[in-house]
């Protein structure tokens, strides 16, 4: 019954910033440190690692400094940062981060509460970004949130966001995000974007991430394979949400997709051991369990006593 034929996917770990963006309790920076240090050795193609917004936006991330400083990097792994405006670009460059994640929104709503600026004061600062750091070593994302709709205005303008997906492709990026930041996308809406966005941008890396906030993140990763997408980001634990999305709750859980994946037959060249007992460890960092289902089920194979009365 396998049907991923050994297909190589590639997963990216967002806990450290999208997860802990939105973590009431401090986590100590030592121990953000440590949590990196050992995803970094169980086999994700990216990681991002914190996020260069303003500590009075995310109190929670406002250590990225020394977080993106002192994690031990990885040579297999490229280490990404959450990046909004200039400002954030250029703390992330004294950093010599691999890439950085340029973020704005579809929704003209969410940009301004998310990003205290109109879509085109989003735009223009991305692009500066872009232009900053073209023919450099650091690599660009473009991250557009509430691609699948927006818990303010609802369903997003489709028009809009190709158009603007086609603005950032002319400025020669090489890959780009759609995030699903609060769970509105469902299967058959996914199906339609992530088949138009592969065929218009053939050359672009495309990541879909999804929220789990209405339980179709995992219907919506598998109807994206379908549709010839291969990186998804994911959430350890499914932690995770943005603080300015009301309503909004954890990423697809890393677990869970790569239970689901292994079980396939795909190759997502993450290690099922190292994600279950470094999963295991955020309880004891961020004070309260994780929505993971495999944390608490245990894998496929796991079996059982027999109970009897
Ligand atoms: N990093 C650190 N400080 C920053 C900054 C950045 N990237 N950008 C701006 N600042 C500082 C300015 O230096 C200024 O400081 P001062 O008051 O000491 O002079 C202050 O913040 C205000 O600057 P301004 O340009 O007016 O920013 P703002 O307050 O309008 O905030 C953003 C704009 C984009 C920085 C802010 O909305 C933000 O960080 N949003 C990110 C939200 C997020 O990460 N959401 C979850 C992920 S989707
Ligand atoms: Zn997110």
């Amino acid at each position: 019954m396998q049907n991923g034929s050994g297909k190589r996917l590639y997963i990216q770990e967002v806990a450290p910033r999208d997860g802990f963006q939105n973590e009431k309790q401090f986590i100590e920076t030592d121990e953000k440190i440590a949590l990196v240090d050992r995803l970094s050795g169980c086999g994700y193609a990216k990681i991002e690692v914190t996020s260069f917004t303003s500590p009075k936006a995310i109190p929670a991330l406002r250590d990225a400094e020394e977080v993106m400083s002192r994690i031990r990097r990885n040579p297999a792994v490229i280490y990404t940062v959450l990046v909004p405006n200039v400002r954030g670009a250029e703390r992330a460059a004294a950093c010599d981060v691999d890439e950085v994640n340029l973020v704005m929104s579809v929704s003209e709503t969410h940009n301004r509460s998310n990003m205290r600026m109109t879509r085109e004061q989003s735009f223009s600062q991305l692009s500066e970004i872009i232009r900053m750091l073209r023919g450099g070593r650091t690599r660009v994302n473009v991250s557009l949130s509430t691609a699948f709709g927006c818990p303010m205005e609802g369903d997003i303008d489709e028009a809009f966001m190709f158009d603007l997906m086609d603005r950032f492709a002319e400025q020669g990026i090489a890959s780009l995000t759609l995030c699903d930041t609060t769970g509105m996308a469902y299967p058959s809406q996914v199906s339609s974007i992530a088949t138009r966005a592969r065929q218009r941008f053939g050359g672009l890396e495309l990541t879909m991430h999804f929220h789990n906030t209405r339980g179709m993140a995992l219907a919506n990763t598998l109807v994206s394979l379908e549709a010839g997408i291969d990186r998804f980001d994911a959430s350890l634990g499914g932690l995770g949400g943005c603080p300015y999305a009301p309503g909004a709750s954890g990423n697809v859980c890393t677990e869970e997709l790569v239970h689901m994946l292994d079980l396939m037959g795909y190759d997502t060249g993450v290690s099922m051991e190292g994600i279950l007992s470094a999963g295991a460890l955020l309880p004891g960092l961020i004070g309260h369990d994780t929505p993971s289902q495999i944390q608490k089920a245990g894998l496929r194979s796991k079996r059982h006593p027999v109970l009897s009365f």
